[in-house]
């Protein structure tokens, strides 16, 4: 087994460039989802493995891990990560890995079997890390922010080609943003927009406040990213998908642990528990959300706005699982 330093700093070769995706939270989900040898556990987001890899070590050989993650390139690099590590070859679990959005647990997994379901949102740093992908402002690329690039609209065809309004809506809903017209009318002015570069200067000149405060802000066009990039990949349907199926999908007893980046997630997590506590389903584990330490976001400032909520599915309320639950999207 690996150490847990190894454990919380993965690398790997993806063509010539090398990424690292430390796992956030990972001894607090792992602990959460009390793992059993014999158990049945679904990591929804298996990014670069490192989470999965964590509950693999725990499972014996009658154990299952089952992984999901849109991305392709991610989830076979995971897929070798995951290969049973030298002396646990007779004693390491049955890996089953889906390219799908966890918006298909319900049909991918069945109803009942699970005994945790991890979900660890948003996008690994390998993604962010990747100028070619598209998804980060701080390097030139190409605008395309798919997590699945093989797979629905680029970044490229919103913001090149939808209409004004639809893309200030769009802006305010997905990112919180109090300039999202003022952004819109900038984009839609200075189009064509061909790389991130391009695009975080144009929200840049449009977003930047008349008086900007003291002190480190975040960055003008991290709220539009933010937005497109939710828009593009249908984060928030999917995520309600996964609140709705979680507890078809689980046993009872079984947990839901969800690791959040931003306030729209967080705020769906927390609805949907506090619904499914009311109704039966859930019981919640944690009043208010996990986050990170302080010497965890001091060598992982990614882990700074992770909030970890989980709620432990209840015997009775099945018939209550099923109903619609309500969100807004
Ligand atoms: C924060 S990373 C997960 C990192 C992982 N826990 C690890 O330790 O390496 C999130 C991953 O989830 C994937 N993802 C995001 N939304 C998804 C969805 N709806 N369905 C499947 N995978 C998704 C992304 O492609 C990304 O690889």
């Amino acid at each position: 087994m690996r150490s847990g330093e190894e454990e919380s700093a993965q690398s790997g070769a993806h063509g010539e460039k090398e990424f690292r995706h430390a796992p956030v939270l990972c001894k607090e989900a792992i602990d959460f989802l009390a793992v059993r040898r014999a158990g049945t556990y679904v990591d929804a987001t298996v990014g670069l493995g490192g989470h999965s890899i964590a509950i693999a070590s725990r499972l014996g050989r009658e154990g299952t891990l089952i992984g999901f993650d849109k991305d392709p390139v991610a989830l076979e690099m995971a897929r070798q990560r995951l290969a049973a590590p030298e002396g646990r070859g007779e004693d390491w679990p049955k890996i089953e890995l889906h390219h799908a959005s966890f918006a298909e647990l319900a049909v991918k997994v069945g109803a009942g079997v699970a005994d945790g379901v991890l979900a660890d949102l948003g996008v690994s740093s390998m993604q962010l890390d990747d100028a070619g992908r598209g998804f980060s402002f701080q390097a030139d690329g190409p605008l395309d922010m798919r997590m699945n690039p093989h797979a629905g609209l680029s970044a490229d065809q919103v913001v090149n080609q939808f209409g004004e309004s639809d893309l200030a809506d769009l802006i305010y809903e997905f990112g919180e943003e109090r300039r999202s017209r003022r952004i819109a009318r900038a984009i839609v002015r200075a189009r064509p927009i061909k790389s991130t570069a391009h695009l975080a200067q144009v929200v840049s000149a449009a977003a930047r406040p008349m008086n900007p405060p003291k002190g480190k802000g975040i960055h003008p066009a991290t709220r539009t990213f933010q937005a497109i990039r939710i828009y593009v990949n249908r984060e928030l349907e999917d995520l309600r998908a996964l609140l709705e199926a979680a507890p078809r999908v689980l046993t009872p007893g079984g947990r839901l642990v969800v690791i959040s980046f931003h306030s729209l997630e967080d705020r769906m997590v927390k609805d949907a528990l506090r619904e499914g506590a009311r109704s039966g389903i859930w019981e919640p584990l944690t009043r208010k959300p996990v986050i990170a330490s302080e010497a965890e976001t001091a060598v992982n400032p990614r882990a700074r706005s992770a909030k970890l909520r989980v709620a432990e599915r209840r015997a009775s309320g099945g018939e209550a699982g099923r109903r619609q639950t309500r969100f807004q999207q």
